[in-house]
C-alpha cells in the first residue's frame, strides 16, 4: 500500500479517543499511562511515525505538519488533565484536616527512677548479698507495732518526740490506735511475730514525723535491717555494718559505734562512717569532723522478743536503722532534703 495513504488512514483513525481518555484518567498514573499508550515507545502515533520514511519528499511536508499537530494535541490535552488532576489534589489537601505526617514526632519525655528509690535498690543490693531477705510493711501502722511492742512505754517522750501523725482508719477496733509509721522498726515486730529464728531481713519504705526543715521532712525514707539467731553477737552487728559501709563507700571506708539510746535496743549506738568525700579530714558535708551518722543499731531488746513470742533466753538479735535521704544528699551532693520531693522535673533531670 501506499506509505503516504497508509499514513493518512492510521492518522484519520486515531481520532480524539483519547480525549475522553485522559478526561476519565483518575489519578495522574493513570493519566501518564494513557499518553504512553499514543506517544510512547510503542504508542500508536509512535509507530504510525515509523511510516514517514516511506512517505515520498512530496507528500513529507504535508504528512510532518498533520503529524505534529496531532502530537501537539494530544500534548495538550494531557497537560490540561494534568493541571486539573493537580488542582483537584490541592484543593483537598487544602480542604482536609490540617494532618501533616511528615512533620517530626513529639517524643515523650523518657523519665527515670527517684534518686531515693535508686540509693535504696542499692542499699537492698548490699544486704541481700550479705544473706538478708527484703521484706516490706504498712506505711498505716498500730501504735502496738510502731510504739508498744517496740517496748515504748506508755506516754513515753519518744511519741512526742517523734511527733507522730495519728490517723484514724475507718472501721478499725476501737481500742487499736493508728498513725502513720515513724520508723521503719515496726516490721520488727511484724515480721519477728509471725516468724520463726534464724531469720535476716531488710525494710525499705517511707515513714512519717512532724518535721519540716532544710534537713528534716514530716515524709522520708529508711531501710531497717534486723537478724535473729542463737547466738548473735554485737560483733555480728559490727561484721555486718563495717561490710555494708566499704562495699556503699569502698574499700578503706571505717566505721565508729556511739553509745545511744532507743527502747527497743540494749545496747543501743549510733554508727558513723568516715566521711566519703574527705575520706576523714574534714570537710563542709561532715562538717569538719571527718564522719558521717548514718544508722541508729543495736542488740534487740529482750522485752521485744518477748512481745513478738521469741525466747530470749535461746535467741538474740541486731537490728538497725538508716535514713535513705541522708545517704542520696551525700551521694549526689544535694543540698536541701526539700529537693528530693518537690518533683522539679529541672533538678530530677539532674539523676
Ligand atoms: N528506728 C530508729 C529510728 O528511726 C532507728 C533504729 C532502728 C535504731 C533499729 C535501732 C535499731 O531512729
Amino acid at each position: 500500500m501506499d506509505p503516504t495513504k497508509a499514513l493518512e488512514e492510521s492518522l484519520d483513525s486515531f481520532g480524539r479517543e483519547y480525549e475522553r481518555a485522559f478526561a476519565d484518567a483518575p489519578t495522574e498514573q493513570a493519566l501518564r499511562d494513557e499518553k504512553a499508550r499514543l506517544l510512547g515507545k510503542k504508542g500508536a502515533l509512535t509507530e504510525a511515525l515509523k511510516l514517514m520514511g516511506k512517505v515520498p519528499p512530496a507528500d513529507r511536508k504535508r504528512i510532518g505538519e498533520r503529524v505534529n499537530g496531532e502530537k501537539s494535541a494530544v500534548e495538550g490535552a494531557f497537560d490540561a488533565r494534568l493541571r486539573q488532576l493537580h488542582a483537584e489534589a490541592r484543593a483537598r489537601e487544602l480542604s482536609a484536616r490540617p494532618l501533616d505526617l511528615s512533620l517530626p514526632g513529639r517524643a515523650p519525655i523518657r523519665g527515670h527512677r527517684h534518686p531515693i528509690s535508686l540509693v535504696t535498690d542499692d542499699l537492698l543490693a548490699i544486704f541481700r548479698d550479705l544473706g538478708f531477705i527484703v521484706v516490706e510493711g504498712p506505711e498505716v501502722e498500730l501504735e502496738e507495732n510502731n510504739f508498744t511492742k517496740l517496748a515504748f512505754p506508755p506516754d513515753h517522750p519518744a511519741t512526742d518526740m517523734q511527733d507522730t501523725f495519728w490517723v484514724e482508719v475507718a472501721g478499725a477496733p476501737s481500742d487499736a490506735r493508728t498513725l502513720l509509721r515513724t520508723h521503719t522498726s515496726s516490721v520488727q515486730v511484724r515480721e519477728m511475730s509471725r516468724r520463726t529464728p534464724p531469720m535476716a531481713i531488710v525494710s525499705p519504705g517511707a515513714v512519717f514525723r512532724r518535721d519540716d526543715d532544710a534537713t528534716h521532712s514530716p515524709m522520708f525514707h529508711q531501710v531497717e535491717g534486723f537478724l535473729v539467731d542463737q547466738g548473735v553477737s554485737m560483733a555480728d552487728l559490727r561484721g555486718v555494718l563495717a561490710a555494708f559501709a566499704e562495699r556503699l563507700y569502698g574499700p578503706g571506708t571505717k566505721t565508729r559505734f556511739r553509745p545511744s539510746y532507743f527502747p527497743f535496743v540494749e545496747p543501743g549506738a549510733e554508727i558513723d562512717v568516715s566521711c566519703a568525700l574527705c575520706k576523714g579530714a574534714g570537710c563542709r558535708v561532715c562538717k569538719g569532723t571527718g564522719w558521717l551518722e548514718v544508722l541508729g543499731c543495736g542488740m534487740i531488746h529482750p522485752e521485744v522478743f518477748i512481745h513478738c513470742g521469741i525466747d530470749p533466753e535461746i535467741y538474740t538479735g541486731f537490728a538497725f536503722g538508716l535514713g535513705v535521704e541522708r545517704l542520696a544528699m551525700m551521694r549526689y551532693g544535694v543540698p536541701d532534703l526539700r529537693l528530693l520531693f518537690e518533683n522539679d522535673p529541672r533538678f530530677l533531670a539532674s539523676f
